[in-house]
């Protein structure tokens, strides 16, 4: 029995009975001109508990296991040589010491790698999962400070680290971009993110802006970011023939799978891709080169390999957030009101990668203007492919909008809320659309009435402590709304009345799974106890990215639709005597361990006893959830009005926040448990943008200098106030669920929050972040 077919047992992926339904689904509430969906939120709701997660009894007995931990007989261990120059060849490399070290297993280079296809780039075809598009190890050329030049696997980790140190190699060295100013010299490109280009012009923005009444006009800075979840990316990876497993740390199971296909020129159904936890996620757990080069590694020496990366294999081999300059202007009225808004700048970027930081996207549809210029323009430079990082675009680009706000609403003398609320908008201003559900100004009122807002006297560098400077500032968050097409999910409801729902989807430590099993428990009428979330493995149905804070959207319309085949199917096994006999599939839903006449719930047949009148011990269903049109007629955003109060030391110039509310208008919510950790994890993140997060990148070298988190630094525990999280829990009648994302929208807004309230603490305004005590000094 193959590998594949060993795992697929595993997993009891039930592949009988599978009734296969494309999209045929009831009028749920997202589909143009449909009813509110009457699932959801209905008298049985799980929906709205704080349910504890599924996962976590696993956590904590130790028992879940993560991609460094499967282990497989024979296995070997993998270290990564890494280049130390930017650009150039390698001139002379000598491995004969590597190789007679004690337990050394194979040393792959450039010359003894097995051919390979580049890795499909992320964002450029459906299943692309590659942070960047370069050969892996297949030639001598260096392109990267960090690229790796050799693999080493030996029979322990020690013994594969010792190994990979007495690799020899020289350089060729060519001259590299390793200044943002070099790069920006060369001559710029049009920004385009995901087929769209990062430019929007209405009216004449510039011409408006000169002839305001009031206006600010700045330029805001922000650093490159490394990715630093408490899993560093690892992978353990295994040949049968031509048949491949990687047991990863992914949020795409799917998309990796089929691009380490393409790479070895495989059926997309010979790699097979498990990743049942992940140590967080954040938008670069996806495929990068060291899961290539470990499965190359393997197919060479006959072996299974484990492959871990350090933490300053991390920062060398997995791209980040690049480094940002942004133009923000804004003109208004003498009264408050915005005629024109201009947000323009450049974003570093590798020639390798499809992401230019769209640090605009708030800005399309955040407050109503007569007039935007709004621009991403990316400047090349010789370094690792920057990626997706919590709110690529939204984090850094909310930095340097919302803190122009502020600045305007000081030098009108108005309150910043209120300006906020001045300029609400009533449509998407760029767009023309209207918007799904938009309450942030419910949000703004209910925040400033919690956080005291009314307290502060608006002048700044009014309030001292002793040494210690307090200020309060806001800033307003949003992230997307998205629903990726792909999404798809397989039902067995078996005689005993338990759901098992199998779906290619990631748990990240977000919650997925708990949040799954309560929408599938209301849907199906079950209790928690009798529904299973199968999730983290490409064999199973669906292609879902964990990205975009879509994941919750794209599972949530599959189960809606895999229900309603189910519901299809069992009033076909019903039959004459059935309480439901003659219903459609549309008036019926799950309630109490069965299915129910919805608008006559006493038309009621148990699970239990439909399958046992067929003489069936299962049904099983899988469908695809409907095409995602909803962006197409409406503006869709999940939105937050962020409140921080900032103690600045006056000696030291020290930052501590000390309060921090994030009021969020994010739809439905599905489970308050777990979104509260999800926007407090995320705001956790936005204290680490705002006040200490920077790769520092040595100009000279293109080399990164902080690899480690003794250097690299991320808010420890005293960093962190009591994060403060509210919200209006308003569904959005155009969504799976009258869900929106949750996942990213924290990180947005809070790098201004921290920068408002310095500024009113401090009458500082630092534009620049971090913002570090040097800038307050
Ligand atoms: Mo997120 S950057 O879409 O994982």
């Amino acid at each position: 029995m193959s590998l594949v077919d060993k795992a697929k047992q595993a997993a009891q992926v039930v592949q009988q009975t599978v009734v296969k339904k494309a999209v045929e689904l009831a009028p749920d509430s997202w589909v143009p001109g449909g009813k509110p969906d009457p699932l959801i939120g209905h008298a049985h709701a799980h929906i709205g508990k704080p349910v504890s997660r599924v996962d976590g009894p696993l956590k904590v007995r130790g028992e879940a296991t993560f991609a460094a931990e499967f282990v497989h007989a024979g296995m070997v261990y993998a270290s990564v040589a890494f280049s130390s120059v930017a650009k150039g060849r390698i001139a002379t490399l000598d491995t004969r010491e590597a190789e007679a070290a004690p337990g050394v297993a194979l040393v792959m280079t450039y010359r003894n790698a097995p051919r390979m296809q580049p890795m499909p780039l992320f964002l450029t075809g459906e299943k692309a999962a590659g942070g960047d598009n370069l050969p892996v190890m297949q030639d001598d050329r260096i392109h990267w400070n960090g690229q790796p030049i050799a693999l080493v696997l030996a029979e322990t980790q020690e013994q594969a680290d010792h190994a990979q140190s007495l690799i020899r190699v020289t350089y060729a060295q060519e001259p590299a971009v390793t200044t943002f100013a070099e790069a920006k010299a060369q001559g710029t490109e049009p920004g385009v993110f995901a087929g769209q280009p990062m430019k929007k012009e209405i009216g004449d923005a510039e011409a408006a802006l000169a002839a305001a009444a009031v206006k600010v006009d700045a330029i805001y800075r922000t650093p490159r970011h490394n990715h630093n979840a408490i899993e560093p990316h690892a992978a353990t990876v295994a040949w049968n023939g031509d048949e491949l497993i990687v047991h990863d740390a992914s949020q795409a199971v799917v998309h990796t799978a089929w691009s380490l296909a393409s790479v070895f020129g495989l059926e997309e159904k010979q790699v097979h891709v498990t990743s049942p936890f992940v140590g967080g996620g954040f938008g670069g757990k996806c495929l990068w080169q060291h899961q290539v080069l470990a499965a190359a590694a393997s197919k060479l020496v006959g072996r299974p390999v484990r492959i871990s990366l350090s933490r300053e294999g991390v920062f060398r081999m997995i791209g980040g957030r690049t480094v940002t300059e942004q133009r923000v202007a804004i003109g208004a009225r003498a009264d408050g009101h915005f005629d024109t808004i201009i947000h323009t700048g450049t974003a570093a970027m590798s020639r390798h990668n499809a992401l230019p930081e769209p640090f605009i996207q708030q800005t399309r549809g955040a407050y109503a203007a007569n007039h935007f210029k709004l621009e991403v323009e990316v400047a090349h430079m010789d370094m690792l492919a920057n990626t997706f990082m919590r709110a690529p675009g939204e984090s850094v680009g909310t930095f340097a909008l919302e803190s122009a706000v502020d600045e305007l609403a000081v030098a009108l003398g108005m309150d910043p809320i209120e300006l906020r609320i001045l300029n609400e908008p009533k449509e998407d201003p760029t767009e023309g659309l209207p918007f799904s559900s938009r309450h942030i100004v419910e949000a703004w009122r209910t925040g400033a009435e919690r956080f005291g807002w009314a307290k502060r006297d608006p002048k700044p560098g009014a309030t001292r402590e002793g040494e210690w400077l307090v200020g309060m500032g806001c800033a307003a968050a949003t992230y997307p709304y998205n629903r990726m097409p792909g999404g798809a999910a397989r039902i067995t409801l078996t005689r005993d009345g338990h759901a098992r729902v199998e779906i290619a989807a990631h748990e990240m430590g977000m919650g997925t799974a708990t949040a799954q099993t309560q929408v599938t428990a209301e849907r199906l009428g079950l209790e928690l106890d009798q529904v299973t979330v199968v999730y983290g493995d490409s064999t199973l149905p669906g292609l879902v990215l964990a990205g975009g804070s879509q994941q919750t959207a794209a599972i949530g319309a599959a189960v809606a639709a895999a229900q309603h085949a189910l519901v299809a199917e069992l009033l076909k096994l019903a039959g004459k005597d059935s309480p439901l006999a003659g219903l459609k599939p549309d008036e019926v839903g799950g309630l109490d361990g069965g299915l129910a006449k919805l608008d006559a719930p006493e038309r009621h047949e148990s699970y239990r006893s439909l399958l046992a009148r067929a003489q069936r011990d299962e049904v099983t269903v899988e469908a695809n959830a409907p095409p995602s049109m909803e962006g197409m007629h409406w503006s869709m955003h999940s939105y937050g009005a962020m409140f921080c109060e900032v103690r600045v030391n006056a000696i030291t110039g020290e930052t501590r926040v000390s309060r921090f509310l994030g009021a969020f208008d994010c739809g439905r919510i599905l489970n308050p448990k777990t979104a509260t950790s999800q926007f407090r994890g995320g705001i956790i993140m936005g204290l680490g943008l705002a006040l200490m997060e920077e790769a520092q990148f040595d100009e000279r070298k293109g080399r990164i200098m902080n690899p480690s988190l003794a250097e690299y630094h991320v808010p420890v525990h005293m960093d962190v106030p009591t994060i403060d999280v509210i919200w209006n829990d308003i569904p959005d009648p155009h969504t799976p669920m009258g869900a929106r994302g949750i996942g990213e929208i924290g990180i947005t807004g809070t790098g201004a929050a921290v920068a408002n309230a310095i500024y009113h603490a401090t009458g500082k305004r630092i534009r620049d972040l971090p913002l570090t005590l040097d800038k307050l000094l």
